[in-house]
C-alpha cells in the first residue's frame, strides 16, 4: 500500500581523488555542526559540482518513476567525515525533495546508516510482537554501505548514523539535497 521510495545506486568515479577533495577542504575549514557528534562536517556546497554532474539526471529519473517532478538540481552538499566514535544523530533534512549520500571511504566497523519507518512509533509500540522482521513490519531498517554506494531518498525520511568504532581510517561520505 504505502512504500518508501528508496534507490541504491553504484556510482561509479575516481573515489580517492573525491577522498583528497574532502580532506583538502577540512584542512581548509573548522566545518560545522548540525547532526554531527564528532568528527568533521563540511559548510555547505564546497565542492565542484562537475564531479557529480550525473546525479540530477539519475535522481530525476528516479523521482519520476514515482510520480514526483522530474528536472531535478542539485540544491546543496555538504562533506562528512567521521573519526573514531563520531555518528550522526537521527535526523531529517529540510528544505528538499530528495536527499542523498554517497560513501567516498567506508572501513570496517565504521558505522552503518539506519533508516526510520514514517509509522515507526506505531510499528514499535504497538506492533511489536512479530515473528520476522520485513519490510512491512520493521520499525526502521539498516544498511551497510559499500563505497561508491549512493542512496537516494525523501528528504523528508528519519535517518542516523551509527558510530565508527574503527580507530584507524575514518568514515567519509557526501550528503546532498535536492528538488
Ligand atoms: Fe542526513
Amino acid at each position: 500500500m504505502f512504500v518508501v521510495p528508496f534507490l541504491r545506486y553504484k556510482f561509479d568515479c575516481d573515489l580517492l581523488k573525491v577522498k583528497d577533495l574532502c580532506f583538502y577542504e577540512k584542512e581548509k575549514s573548522q566545518g560545522r555542526i548540525i547532526s554531527n557528534v564528532g568528527g568533521w562536517q563540511s559548510n555547505v556546497n564546497p565542492l565542484d559540482l562537475s564531479l557529480f554532474s550525473e546525479f540530477e539526471k539519475i535522481v530525476s529519473d528516479f523521482s519520476l518513476h514515482v510520480g514526483m517532478p522530474g528536472n531535478i538540481k542539485i540544491r546543496s552538499h555538504w562533506i562528512n567525515i567521521n573519526d573514531y566514535k563520531s555518528f550522526n544523530r537521527r535526523h531529517r533534512h529540510n528544505d528538499a525533495v530528495w536527499s542523498a549520500v554517497l560513501y567516498v571511504q567506508v572501513p570496517n566497523n565504521s558505522g552503518d546508516i539506519r533508516f526510520y519507518n514514517p509509522a515507526h512509533d506505531q510499528l514499535h509500540y504497538e506492533w511489536s510482537r512479530v515473528n520476522q522482521l520485513t519490510h512491512f513490519n520493521s520499525p526502521c531498517w539498516t544498511i551497510a554501505p559499500e563505497p561508491g554506494d549512493l542512496f537516494i531518498f525523501p528528504a523528508w525520511l528519519d535517518h542516523e548514523v551509527e558510530p565508527n568504532m574503527n580507530q584507524n581510517e575514518e568514515r567519509i561520505s557526501i550528503a546532498f539535497n535536492f528538488d
